[in-house]
């Protein structure tokens, strides 16, 4: 497989279509913020997903259904000053898109409108397939997100792997090819067997981005706090640390602590 890198300035829906045929495999992580989107960006992502897992990481909901439209336009305009290159990704939240095409529109307009957003997320298959075509009628770009969709938590009792059975893969493969059909430029697969996200992947030509579902598609989405370490309460199998941060800023904090209370905080040096 070939691993040349065509440098791209910013990153457009289309050009990760381009990484695919190219074999160059797509980046993708969260953020909410702007300050570690101005470090995401910084360091060469090419997508980056506000996340509706918002409402996890920053707002310490359990699950990701409270989460607003309004609080997603709110993290998303914070990451779009943050950015030049990456493509910005953005959830539409739970509820605002599964009643009808109408409203899933207006709510991606609201997106696309108040945060500067380059494209909406929203999760499943067929039971969306209307409120998709109508976001895309209007020019907006959609990425698709099946296998385990948080926004159904309640209808699957658990974060287990999903598509294990065999009609539930048919159906999964099915509405991948309904997606790449209608006009979804990509497709987020989350906890799947590897075999069938990647046969996924072979089977469409838009992208399909991968969260614990194997090495054999066409990229990698991980949520940032928990790569960088600063969550450490997840632990997953498909989860790779790239830091432990919440351990160097416990020490870090605690440090601080003892130095004000010592008064050894601020020095000479740091004092006018
Ligand atoms: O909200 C999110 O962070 C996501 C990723 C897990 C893909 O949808």
């Amino acid at each position: 497989m070939s691993t040349a890198k065509k440098e791209y300035k910013r990153v457009t829906v289309k050009s990760l279509v381009e990484m695919k045929s190219n074999g160059e495999k797509v980046s993708m992580l969260t953020a909410y913020d702007y300050t570690m989107a101005k470090i995401v960006d910084g360091a060469g992502i090419d997508v980056i997903l506000v996340g509706d897992s918002a409402s996890n990481v920053m707002a310490g909901h359990e699950t990701t259904l409270p989460i607003t439209l309004d609080e997603m336009i709110y993290h998303a305009s914070s990451v779009i000053r943050a950015v030049n290159r990456a493509l910005v990704v953005v959830d539409l939240p739970f509820g605002t898109y599964q009643s009808d095409p109408k409203e899933a529109l207006r709510s991606a307009v609201r997106i696309m409108k108040e945060s500067g957003g380059h494209a909406v997320k929203l999760e499943g298959g067929k039971e969306v397939k209307d409120s998709i075509k109508r976001i895309l009628n209007a020019g907006i770009p959609v990425m698709g997100h099946l296998g385990l969709t948080p926004q159904s938590i309640y209808k699957f009792g658990t974060y287990t792997v999903r598509a294990k059975e065999e009609q539930e893969a048919i159906q999964l493969l099915e509405d991948a090819k309904m997606l790449e059909k209608i006009g979804c430029f990509g497709i987020v697969l989350e906890k799947i067997p590897a075999a069938l996200a990647k046969r996924v992947a072979e089977s469409v030509s838009i992208p399909i981005i991968g969260i614990g579902a194997g090495n054999g598609v066409d990229g990698q989405v991980l949520v940032l706090h928990d790569m960088i370490g600063m969550t450490h309460e997840f632990n997953p199998r498909f989860l790779r640390r790239y830091m432990n941060l919440y351990e160097d800023m416990t020490k870090a904090i605690s440090q601080y602590v003892t130095d004000v209370k010592q008064v050894d905080f601020p020095s000479d040096a740091e004092q006018y």
